[in-house]
């Protein structure tokens, strides 16, 4: 029985991918500690574009030095970077499936970097490690690097750029209310807190071609430690990266089951899709491990879904689990079993530390 989840995609700005099942971005720490790409990062991307997932994310990718949060993260801050970004996009797009570069800023979460301390939209309150209040000139400059990070992307043949506004991280940290509480244009008011991002997306849509993909990631309500992020303001910011040229919004959800914390009797994904152009894809993310878990986002509106943790522990989940229908492998698994599936020893190790994740 042949399943949605295998037909194409279309963007919003009419470029496509072979099929609904994307790689989730998923941070692996292993790029080289200047962020240069790895031969394991490569090995990585090209193990799941042969897999058969149709749009390969990479790992979220700081644009600026002061923007990293791990070591061993990719990078796209400086031409340097670009060779790499060349073999990720030759990898990624032998089997036809679009490279989408996520692109990133830890803000006050990013590492301290050349003696100073990360900035955030607000300062650091008690309690909490330090950052800073970015400056107007550090706003108009990480502006100025997501830009240039998009172009570098676009000129080493990838296909497009997710912009990180998920998370808790520095696009995300100016949406919040309870982590931005500026009083100057970039703050208070949602369309001041929004700024920030709708000028990243803006600025990039104005420089690269049109046929490149320049998407946003949403977490659309607090999950976790994430604070400040209101369902229906995130509903408003969607609309207006529609009308700032997104081409595609993809919700991080930890869990698509799950009902809106605001409104349980209300599901995410529709409101999303009735909120926005009919022509513009919302990609679900979050816990989905089976072809039934996947249809379903599919059946509530969703373009395409992206997974993580399925598609670390089932490399060719769309034959695997798609076409020949067969149950995924799940956590916990081991060491050895990942290092055969394509995964280098930074990846390894990091998933080592995640409660229940090995054996
Ligand atoms: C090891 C690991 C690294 C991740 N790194 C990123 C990242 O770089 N950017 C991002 O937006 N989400 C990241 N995530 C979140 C995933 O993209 C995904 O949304 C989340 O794991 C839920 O989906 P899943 O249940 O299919 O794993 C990461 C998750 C994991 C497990």
């Amino acid at each position: 029985m042949t399943s949605p989840l295998l037909a194409p995609l279309r963007f919003r700005n009419g470029a496509t991918a072979p099929n609904r099942i994307w790689l989730a971005p998923l941070t692996n720490l292993q790029s080289h500690a200047d962020g240069v790409v790895s031969d394991d990062e490569q090995r990585w991307l090209a193990s799941r574009a042969d897999g058969g997932f149709g749009i390969m994310e990479s790992a979220a990718t700081h644009v600026s030095a002061d923007g990293q949060a791990w070591p061993g993260q990719l990078a796209a801050y400086d031409d340097r970077f670009t060779e790499g970004w060349r073999r990720l996009a030759a990898v990624s797009q032998a089997k036809g499936a679009p490279l989408l570069a996520q692109l990133f800023h830890g803000g006050a979460r990013a590492l301290p970097h050349d003696g100073r301390a990360p900035w955030s939209a607000s300062p650091s309150l008690e309690g909490e490690a330090a950052f800073t209040e970015a400056t107007p000139a550090q706003i108009e400059q990480v502006i100025a690097d997501f830009i240039a990070a998009a172009l570098r992307i676009e000129q080493t043949g990838g296909k497009g750029v997710e912009l990180h506004g998920a998370h808790g991280y520095l696009l995300c940290q100016f949406l919040s209310a309870t982590m931005n509480r500026r009083t100057d244009g970039w703050g208070g008011p949602l369309e001041h807190r929004a700024r920030l991002l709708r000028e990243v997306m803006q600025g990039i849509r104005a420089v690269v071609q049109p046929g490149f993909i320049v998407g946003v990631r949403l977490s659309p309500e607090n999950f976790g430690n994430l604070t400040g992020l209101d369902l229906d303001e995130s509903l408003q910011v969607a609309k207006w990266l529609a009308d700032d040229g997104a081409d595609f919004l993809h919700l991080s959800l930890w869990n698509a089951a799950n009902m809106t914390l605001k409104r349980p009797a209300e599901h995410p994904v529709p409101l999303f899709v009735q909120a926005l152009p009919s022509d513009l894809p919302v990609v679900s993310a979050g816990g989905i491990w089976t072809r039934e878990e996947a249809e379903s986002q599919l059946a509530l509106g969703a373009s395409a879904v992206a997974l993580g943790r399925s598609a670390i522990l089932n490399a060719d989940w769309p034959s695997r689990v798609v076409e020949q229908g067969e149950e995924p492998r799940r956590t916990p698994t081991t060491a050895a079993f990942l290092r055969a599936s394509g995964l280098g020893e930074a990846f390894v190790n990091y998933l080592a530390a995640r409660p229940g994740f090995m054996a």
